[in-house]
Formats: structure tokens, C-alpha cells, sequence
């Protein structure tokens, strides 16, 4: 998993609630920002609205709005301005109880998606469970976990 330093803004001013030219970078793999563009999402996703960037460059999602969470095993989408997409996975009731992934395969960097409650890549055909962990390869390692803090009105990411 990553570290929270792990995580930069490239624009600090940015504190709305709105998405679009706010940026949300890592130096390990992500150098984007996060785009209000939700075109490129794969057709069976939910795309989570009520994201937000809080003062210390971290991605903010609205529980209260992105309802789909209350329910575990349920999912958002976040698309970064790089071309890979952020997903936030409820993988169990309470505080503790989700996941934040970057759904670049780890094989190749293909985007995986979700089938049956797993994440599939289309590319090459390895398989995550829906935290992320590999079910089977050509990949050797999970998805890439980004840090998670939740309450009971959102989830800080990163
Ligand atoms: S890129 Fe995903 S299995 Fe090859």
C-alpha cells in the first residue's frame, strides 16, 4: 500500500467541490490530476459523484451521495487525468470496511474490470477479488491499494 506521502497535489488552491483542473498525483505510478471526465469509464461501473479535494491534497467521497457504498461489495469509480481509474470498494460494514484501487492491471497497466464481483482484465485475463488481492495471473501482485480513512460521512483517500 501506498504511504500517504505518496500523494501530491499539484494544486493546492483547489478545495471545492468540484473536481475538474484539481489534481491528485503519486509519485510511485499516478502523476495526474483527477479529471471530471467520466467517458472513459467501463459501462458497468458507477461513477462517484461528491468527490472533492480536502485542504491537505487528499480525494474526499461523499458517502451521503454515493449511496451504491452502504452495501458491501458495492463500488465507485473515480477516472484520473492520467488514463487509470481510482476505484472505491466496500469490502465490509464499519469504518474499516473499504478499499481504494488503482484498476491498472498489474501485468501490463490494462484497465480491469468488474465482473461478478471481481476484476478481470481483459487484456491478458488475470483476476483480482474485488480488495484487490490476485486470484490469478499472468499478474504476480494485487491491485495498488491507496490509503483509506472513512467516517461516517466520507472517505478520505490518499
Ligand atoms: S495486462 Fe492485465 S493480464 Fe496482462
Amino acid at each position: 500500500m501506498l504511504n500517504a506521502s505518496d500523494f501530491t497535489l499539484e494544486n493546492p488552491a483547489v478545495t471545492s467541490e468540484k473536481v475538474a483542473g484539481a489534481s491528485f498525483s503519486r509519485r510511485a505510478m499516478l502523476c495526474g490530476a483527477v479529471a471530471a471526465i467520466f467517458g472513459f469509464i467501463p459501462e458497468n461501473a458507477i461513477a462517484a459523484t461528491g468527490v472533492s479535494q480536502t485542504k491537505d491534497r487528499k480525494i474526499r467521497v461523499d458517502l451521503k451521495v454515493n449511496k451504491v457504498l452502504a452495501k458491501v461489495g458495492g463500488v465507485v469509480q473515480i477516472p484520473l487525468s492520467d488514463g487509470s481509474t481510482l476505484a472505491l470498494v466496500r469490502t465490509a460494514l464499519g469504518a474499516k470496511g473499504f478499499t481504494a484501487l488503482n484498476l491498472s492491471c498489474t501485468h501490463n497497466g490494462v484497465t480491469v474490470m468488474e465482473q461478478n464481483q471481481t476484476w478481470t482484465c481483459p487484456a491478458h485475463g488475470s483476476k483480482f477479488a474485488l480488495n484487490g488481492k490476485l486470484i490469478n495471473g499472468p499478474a504476480q501482485t494485487g491491485l495498488m491499494k491507496y490509503p483509506v480513512a472513512a467516517t461516517s460521512s466520507a472517505v478520505i483517500i490518499g
